[in-house]
């Protein structure tokens, strides 16, 4: 625990603001006004960022590589992404809170997507799920929605399907694919949709095309939102570059030196000095 004597002046307030919903989310797009996501994953990281006025944080099974240091997302369960989304849950008031359906979560049957669809909002509490899919999950899409379960599609470079791609980062460009992934889970009933990695013509078109939010992350400014992986745009991952990312802050050398400047002052008996001591 920080002293209330070492804590640094708060960030000027927000105004104050309604808690986001579905429907709101989805005016967003009929009003013209662009939609803020990022990705989080416990507790006391959900509370910076629901206090510093995100629209909507996606609990991404993004996890197992940030949080968990694996080398993809495949091995993320479903106990675990309800287990992070409990604790993001608990500490969000205004914004949306959506949670990625893990793989093979969802891909058995449309029965068994709404039973875990089902667990994730029982136990968490969150509002919304993502799946990562287009007109392969429209079925999928449609059963949940009429369960009551709002889902946001993931078209464009689906990480799940990183081994039929044959790698991680690769830039989807089929035009005619995308257009029919994000006209079917409009069909279906989804009330947004990620486009991950595609050239900002199509994310523009599709845009246009659609009546949902389309949520870009490596596909432009046309889209009605961005989402970012919050440790990534937050620069306290290290050796990961890709082109669309910007790095909004450096926290992993500001966290490197006062961690190194602790232990300095351990090691030379400087702290705890006199202010610091009882
Ligand atoms: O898992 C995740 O963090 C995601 C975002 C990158 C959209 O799916």
């Amino acid at each position: 625990m920080t002293d209330s004597n070492q804590t640094q002046p708060a960030p000027q307030s927000l105004p104050p603001r309604l808690a986001m919903t579905v429907p709101r989310f989805v005016r967003a797009k009929q009003r013209g006004e662009k939609l803020a996501v990022l990705t989080g994953y416990d507790h006391l990281w959900a509370s910076i960022l629901d206090d510093a006025g995100l629209d909507a944080i996606l609990v991404g099974d993004s996890l197992g590589m940030v949080v968990q240091g694996k080398a993809s997302t495949l091995p993320v369960t479903l106990d675990e992404i309800i287990y992070h989304a409990e604790m993001v849950c608990r500490a969000v008031k205004h914004a949306l809170v959506i949670v990625d359906l893990p793989f093979m979560t969802f891909h058995v049957s449309p029965e068994d997507a709404i039973r875990n669809a089902g667990r994730i909002m029982k136990e968490t509490g969150a509002a919304a799920v993502k799946l990562e899919g287009g007109v392969n999950q429209a079925e999928t899409i449609r059963r949940l929605t009429a369960a009551g379960i709002p889902v946001m599609a993931h078209a464009g470079m689906q990480p799940q399907s990183m081994n039929k791609y044959g790698g991680m980062h690769r830039i989807q460009r089929d035009r005619e694919q995308l257009l029919n992934d994000a006209k079917a889970v409009t069909e279906a009933g989804a009330f947004g949709i990620v486009l991950e990695l595609i050239p900002r013509e199509i994310a523009k078109v599709i845009t246009e095309t659609i009546s949902i939010p389309t949520i870009g992350i490596g596909a432009g400014p046309d889209c009605d939102g961005q989402v970012l992986v919050t440790p990534d745009m937050l620069g306290l991952t290290a050796g990961f570059n890709p082109k669309y990312l910007k790095r909004f802050a450096n926290l992993r050398s500001q966290a490197q030196q006062a961690v190194q400047e602790y232990v300095r002052d351990v090691r030379a008996g400087t702290f705890p000095d006199a202010e610091h001591s009882h």
